[in-house]
């Protein structure tokens, strides 16, 4: 069937209480308005967001990511509430699907039950334990829809329903357009809601068909506490799939992974583990308490507690605890211990030893560190870069390298050891 979308995200969020816009709140490493996005494109290539608070933000960052959507701005001076939001809106096809900018967990999957059924409109309803926040659904006998009652407007009866609206409908474009300048905002919240459509609609003899959804799938993010529960719900979701095609997790409750990151092979993730932003993960493990964001770990050991920063590809490599990369390049590197490796490229068969680090900003400009194969790096080695060690070198424990060396070369800039016979005693003066 071809429809159109109408995604609604002009309201206030004020529930939220904060001064980021409500739909770019993230959720596994992505803005709330972009998953719904994303299921909406997969639907219709006729697909509106309605803005109006903060506007320019939100369009800005859908602009920057989707192609093809189409912006409107509601008048809300005017118009408020879900009702105003539709009103001037030019669909292209029959049928229109609203979804709103706060529901995150909605897959195009769970919609299939609005593309099957025959009733003249159609809307989502759960059985919430807690009703709390929800428009109330009011069924008769064949489970269609009367009306949908707001909790603000609300009689004490009407409350105990436990029948909810979740916020999603199927309309006809006609209905919409002839019915929506219909509306009123004679209620509590001095709104035009859409929800009184439903009863429009009865009146008008149309049946209002109630498609029931999976209360978590469909739950609507209004507060912070919410946005915990998305989080938690999402991250369990993307846990599951991944467990599913073989990944092994240790405690993986306690394992965070964006939704965009990928994994191939065999790869086992320990507990504590962050992988953020669009990271692949192959043939690996990566150790307790360890960070890997938007990078590449291929057929690798990282941990526990390193952290891989951005831009950073680790091949055939170890990466030991309290390691951080940045930016770098490591293919058949060991670092086992306590390093900073920034803005570096370093090649097989080199061993930086514990403490090494690149010193990487000169206080304006941030320089390379490029070393080559099977360098020897003792301990306690500071890079000054730009600086380019070539193949086979050996690097005294304690030297700070501050030009290129050769192949083949020893580097070291000790000084030489001193030793006082019996300076101690005399020091302290203990005869
Ligand atoms: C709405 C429904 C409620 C339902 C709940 C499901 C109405 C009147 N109520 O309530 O029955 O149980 O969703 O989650 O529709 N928005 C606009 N313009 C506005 C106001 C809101 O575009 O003027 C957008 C918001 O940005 C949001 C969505 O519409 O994405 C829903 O608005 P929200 O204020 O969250 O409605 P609820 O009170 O949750
Ligand atoms: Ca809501």
């Amino acid at each position: 069937m071809d429809i159109s979308v109408v995604i609604l995200a002009a309201g206030f969020g004020t529930r939220m209480r904060s001064s980021t816009p409500k739909v770019l709140h993230k959720i596994s490493g992505y803005p709330m308005i972009d998953h719904i996005v994303e299921e909406a494109c997969e639907l219709s290539s006729d697909i509106h967001v309605v803005l109006y608070h903060k506007e320019e933000l939100i369009r800005e960052h859908l602009e920057k990511n989707f192609d093809g959507l189409n912006f409107c701005t509601q008048d809300v001076e005017r118009y408020p509430g879900t009702g105003g939001a539709l009103r001037d809106i030019n669909f292209r096809e029959k049928k229109v699907l609203v979804l709103c900018g706060d529901m995150p967990l909605v897959k195009k999957e769970d919609l299939k039950g609005f593309f099957k059924r025959k009733e003249d409109v159609l809307m989502s309803v759960f059985e919430a334990q807690d009703p709390q926040g929800y428009g109330r659904a009011i069924l008769d006998a064949s489970s269609c829809v009367l009306k949908i009652v707001e909790e603000k407007d609300a009689s004490q009866s009407e409350k105990k329903v436990k029948t909810v609206n979740a916020g999603v409908y199927l309309f006809d474009k006609d209905f919409l357009k002839q019915n929506l300048p219909k509306l009123n905002n004679d209620n509590a919240q001095k709104e035009y809601y859409l929800t009184d459509m439903i009863e429009l609609a009865n009146k008008q003899n149309l049946k209002v068909g109630a498609v029931f959804v999976d209360k978590d799938t469909f739950m609507g993010v209004n507060s912070k506490a919410h946005l915990a529960r998305a989080e938690e719900l999402m991250q369990r979701s993307i846990k599951h799939k991944l467990l599913n095609e073989g990944i092994i997790m240790r405690l993986p409750q306690s394992i965070y992974i964006d939704k965009k990151a990928k994994f191939e092979g065999e790869c086992i993730i320990e507990n504590g583990v962050s992988i953020e932003g669009e990271c692949l993960v192959k043939n690996s493990h990566i150790k307790a308490n360890s960070l890997i964001e938007q990078s590449k770990v291929i057929n690798s050991s990282v941990g526990p507690l390193a952290r891989i920063r951005p831009q950073s590809i680790i091949e055939d490599s170890h990466i030991g605890n309290f390691v951080e990369v940045k930016k770098s390049t490591l293919k058949g590197v060991k670092a086992g211990h306590l390093s900073y490796l920034g803005d570096s490229e370093i090649d097989e068969g080199t061993n930086i030893g514990c403490g090494t680090i690149t010193c990487n900003y000169d206080g304006v400009k941030k320089h390379k560190t490029i070393i080559g194969k099977n360098v020897f790096v003792g301990s306690d080695t500071q890079f000054v870069a730009p600086v380019v060690i070539e193949d086979e070198v050996l690097i005294a424990a304690g030297t700070t390298v501050t030009k290129d060396v050769k192949k083949g070369s020893l580097v070291i800039s000790r000084h030489p050891l001193k030793m006082i016979e019996n300076f101690y005693y005399k020091y302290f003066k203990k005869d």
